[in-house]
């Protein structure tokens, strides 16, 4: 019934209580007609789950012949994680460097958490703080966990890394052979979670998916729908999906991580709670020039273009813009008493110069932001040996190794399906003025992430 009738407001129902929950698709209704995937789209998901397909006891079935031809039953158990096609890690041979540490802490999936501290020894640290969360038994996650870096000759060199495990407070250095190793790993593995539920899931799919809603239950004539549309396909039909495959009581993360579904969630309503629109790449920038610091010159130059498109879309459309301003103080009412931002008011869009920040932002993470923080989700997660996203101690009573392997065997499955579905890249699919902007700054943009990789919206 929801989904024939024309008011946007009923086909587009928004989950739980106003401003408790975070704003978002009602899960439970029925996907509207005009965001359901294309045909296009699930055959471009159909491809890339395609390696793990003989995995599917389905597919196993029907082509339990050919299985066993090939050998792809051998696939099932310890074997799968070496079946599955190389990641970026497994190609390096210097993976578990210090250097390698330090490249990826700058340009690696979760990009944008150094921050530079003052009177230490060590001028950068991430820290990961993990205490305030419920950790399943068997679960090895530090309550926190901290990497500094020391900054010389327009470089970052590991100084140490800091954290805690039942309470005692651990200090490792370079020099301290396995126990270095160990805490680089433990660190990787917090990082990982968090990559997970804050950068990927919290600022990418469930943060625009605010935006959204707010958008497809109240822009219809405004020329605001042409420009955001593209940008928005996909979106809520994924996130849908991933309600249950990713953070639902059996989702991936639950499942793969030391974390339990209580705990997820809490961890992505914070850091949803904290995100509004009025922010740029520009604040969480480093300070000082790195040389291999490619993430911030990347994320400052899309930020830039993204700023040249909105304007000039702008002022090529400014009577009709305001023609149908009623339709974005709509959207505006709808965004912010559905927000958890405090103040709610923040989210207001007052005027054009509003709406033009606005615009730029979303813009920002559909393409270039959730394509770094998905895209390379392969790359670092995709290699149970560098990073695994639930690490469980052998010598506790609850240790079962038969489980471990299922869920690593789970997190390589999912990463590399994730980080594959490459729909509809911007430098194809964009309005002609966008594409040339994306060409013109393609070397600030790049070594950071291809071009190619840059996708139009948030669709997987
Ligand atoms: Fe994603």
């Amino acid at each position: 019934m929801n989904q024939s009738s024309s008011n946007p407001k009923v086909r587009f129902k928004y989950y739980g209580t106003p401003g408790k929950d975070f704003a978002r698709f009602d899960v439970n209704s029925p996907l509207p007609e005009e965001v359901e995937p294309t045909p296009r789209y699930e055959a471009h998901l159909g491809l890339q789950i395609f390696p793990t397909l003989p995995l599917i006891p389905l597919f196993n079935w029907a082509f339990s012949g050919l299985a066993k031809k090939f050998g792809f039953r051998s696939m099932i158990g310890s074997s799968l994680q070496t079946w599955m096609p190389a990641n970026l890690s497994r190609l390096r041979p210097d993976k578990f460097s210090d250097e390698y540490f330090v490249e990826r802490r700058l340009n690696g999936f979760n990009p944008g958490k150094l921050k530079r501290v003052a009177e230490q020894e060590w001028q950068y640290a991430v820290r990961y703080n993990t205490g305030r969360y419920q950790v399943e038994p068997g679960g090895i996650l530090p309550e926190y966990s901290e990497a500094r870096f020391i900054l010389r000759d327009r470089s970052l060199h590991v100084h140490s890394i800091e954290y805690s495990w039942k309470e005692q407070v651990i200090n490792c250095f370079p020099t301290d052979g396995q126990y270095w190793e160990d805490a680089k790993y433990y660190f990787r593995s917090a990082e990982y979670v968090f990559q997970e539920i804050q950068s990927h899931l919290g600022r990418t799919h469930m943060n625009m998916d605010q935006y959204a809603m707010a958008f497809y239950r109240n822009v219809i004539k405004s020329p605001i729908r042409e420009l955001l549309w593209p940008h928005f396909e996909g979106l809520i039909s994924i996130d849908k999906k991933g309600a249950s495959l990713i953070i639902g009581n059996s989702g991936f993360i639950p499942e793969a991580s030391a974390l339990d579904s209580n705990s997820v969630d809490g961890i992505l309503a914070e850091e949803i709670a904290i995100l509004n629109y009025h922010w740029s790449p520009a604040r969480q920038a480093l300070p000082d020039p790195i040389d291999n610091n490619y993430f911030d010159p990347a994320a400052l130059a899309m930020w830039e273009l993204l700023e040249k498109y909105v304007s000039e879309f702008f002022v090529n459309n400014q009577q009709e813009i305001q023609t149908y301003w009623h339709e974005i103080e709509d959207m505006s009412k709808d965004l912010v008493a559905h927000s958890i931002f405090q103040p709610k008011e923040k989210l207001a869009i007052n005027d054009q110069k509003d709406l033009q920040q606005l615009c730029v932002y979303i813009l920002y993470h559909c393409t270039f932001f959730h394509s770094w923080v998905n895209n390379k989700q392969y790359e670092d997660g995709g290699d149970i040996e560098y990073a695994a996203i639930g690490l469980w101690d052998e010598d506790d009573p609850n240790y079962d190794a038969k489980k471990v392997e299922k869920r690593h065997n789970a997190q390589v499955k999912l990463m590399w399906t994730l980080a594959n579905v490459h729909y509809n890249p911007a430098i194809e699919f964009a309005p002609l003025p966008l594409k040339k902007l994306l060409w013109e700054y393609r070397d600030r943009i790049e070594p950071g992430i291809p071009l190619e990789w840059i996708m139009m919206s948030i669709n997987i």
